[in-house]
């Protein structure tokens, strides 16, 4: 089993301010990029409100009665100039429509996704270099796999927000006042009947809402133990295959795939109810429109094209309804991926050092009444030794018993609860880590490979390439080494 320590609380708000004021610093800076795609939205919904009146007008000119008074301007806007025949000219000013319409979405997602963009390089950079300058100790109890989680998929679904989240929001509930008016300004009593729906279709989103939030963390939860798995298997296949464990770490891999794939499917369930009722809600009230400006029409109260208008109108203003649970959880799952990305900024990181590097250094190690616990185990215990300068020493002990340790302290990876080590007479808590480091070497006793050549991992940013020499000697059972002896385990 994978142990609870991957599964991570889901976070289950879909729109929390204190973590979108947050965002603020790096959205400010293209505060230009978001006014423009503010600014298109009146433009875009405006072009959407053309070719309902406009095929309006043209049926009533086909079936030969003069244009509807309802539509007033609108239906104007339909007059041809000069004696130009009016269908054509429809057809014309309907084309216009579409290519404005193409142009403006053209230019809103551009630079609503160039916006994203360039926000997540900034967060995604901040937080990459954040995670570098976090203590040893966070690592020690953080795993891997949701590190990655965080610099990749969080910040990938935090992108979603801004493409398809925050701008759009505004843009739908544009959209959705500017018809709702229109229809009213229309005909209030037929705008009432295609009102109908909105109760109740607000009733069915606000139960189907609370299911997909309850579906949706379970699915965040499964992914996070599947990305676990997955890191942990590829990271130890060595041991996995050594112990032959492919076939039970398959068997526990399969269950965790199928919890996954039940998770979502349940999702995707509830989203496309939510979807179906719109629909259903959206159709009935059409036919339910037709049949009451049928009566109207017969009456000789209501033109054809109105109807037409209507009909048009309704089903833009109930368009943003229906995608409306994917937006919802595209927005849950951002606002629970930025509260993780937050949770790992507010880490502290090493505190920024001040104080001055000695420039020579002789060499004398001292450690003083040191004490040092991991966490609640005792490492060391009160230890004190004195190193000259220019001595070697050999810390010998069983494994597990803290020479690795000793080193680390020394290295200021890790902080002694108790005692000091001093080199050369001065505390190193008061040499800037960075310059204590330069001052030693230290080879790691598990050998880590950097991707790349060999050369590169000598050379890893300390020495220039072209200092570091590689001998070519290939090791056969031959190959004698100067100063090696053999030894033999004593029974
Ligand atoms: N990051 C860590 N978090 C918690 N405990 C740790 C950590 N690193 C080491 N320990 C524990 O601290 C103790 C000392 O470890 P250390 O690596 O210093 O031993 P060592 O003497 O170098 O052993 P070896 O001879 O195997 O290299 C061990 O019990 C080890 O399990
Ligand atoms: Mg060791």
């Amino acid at each position: 089993m994978i142990p609870d320590i991957h599964e991570e609380v889901a976070i289950g708000k879909v729109y929390d301010a204190a973590l979108v004021r947050r965002l603020w610093p790096y959205l400010r800076v293209h505060w230009r990029l978001i006014a423009f795609a503010l600014l298109l939205i009146p433009l875009y919904s405006l072009v959407q409100a053309l070719p309902g009146p406009l095929i309006g007008t043209a049926l009533d000119a086909l079936i030969g009665v003069g244009p509807s008074e309802e539509l007033g301007w609108l239906a104007a806007l339909a007059d041809p100039p000069g004696d130009l025949p009016q269908i054509p000219w429809i057809s014309f000013l309907l084309f216009l429509a579409m290519a404005i319409g193409a142009g403006v979405e053209y230019a809103r997602m551009l630079s609503m996704t160039v916006m994203g963009q360039r926000a997540l390089r900034q967060i995604r950079g901040d937080l990459f270099d954040h995670v570098q300058r976090l203590p040893l100790r966070f690592f020690d109890s953080y795993p891997v796999g949701r590190l990655v989680t965080r610099l990749g998929n969080d910040i990938e679904s935090v992108g979603e927000m801004f493409y398809s989240g925050l701008v759009q929001l505004v843009a739908d509930l544009f959209v959705m006042i500017l018809f709702a008016s229109l229809l009213f300004w229309i005909d209030w009593r037929l705008a009432l009947v295609a009102m109908v729906a909105v109760p109740m279709l607000a009733g069915a989103a606000v139960i189907l809402r609370w299911k997909v939030r309850q579906v949706y963390r379970l699915v965040r939860l499964k992914i996070a133990r599947i990305n676990a798995q997955l890191q942990e298997t590829i990271t130890g296949m060595k041991v996995v295959q050594l112990f032959a464990r492919e076939r039970r770490n398959y068997e526990e891999f399969r269950e965790v795939n199928k919890e996954h794939r039940d998770a979502w499917i349940t999702s995707i369930n509830y989203d496309s109810l939510l979807s179906a009722a719109v629909e259903m809600a959206v159709n009935l009230t059409i036919a339910f429109i037709l049949w009451y400006g049928a009566l109207r029409i017969g009456r000789g109260e209501l033109g054809l094209g109105v109807l037409y208008v209507f009909v048009d109108y309704m089903r833009r203003f109930y368009r943003p309804l229906q995608d409306l649970s994917a937006k919802y959880s595209v927005m849950q799952s951002s606002m629970a991926s930025l509260e993780r990305i937050y949770q790992l900024l507010d880490e502290e990181p090493e505190a920024h050092e001040l104080g001055q590097a000695p420039q020579q250094v002789r060499g004398e190690i001292v450690f003083e009444n040191v004490t040092f616990a991991y966490k609640d185990e005792l490492v060391l215990r009160d230890v004190s030794f004195r190193v000259a300068p220019g001595e070697r020493i050999a810390l010998v002990g069983h494994t597990g018993s803290g020479k690795t340790t000793v080193l680390k302290l020394l290295l200021r990876l890790y902080e002694p609860q108790a005692g000091r080590i001093l080199v050369d007479g001065l505390d190193i808590r008061a040499i800037p880590r960075r310059d204590l480091r330069r001052h030693m070497a230290f080879v790691l006793q598990d050998v880590f490979l950097f991707t790349g050549e060999l050369g590169y991992n000598i050379g890893l940013g300390q020495a220039p390439q072209s200092e570091v020499r590689l001998p070519r000697v290939p090791f056969t059972s031959r190959t004698s080494c100067a100063g090696c002896r053999m030894a033999t385990p004593s029974r």
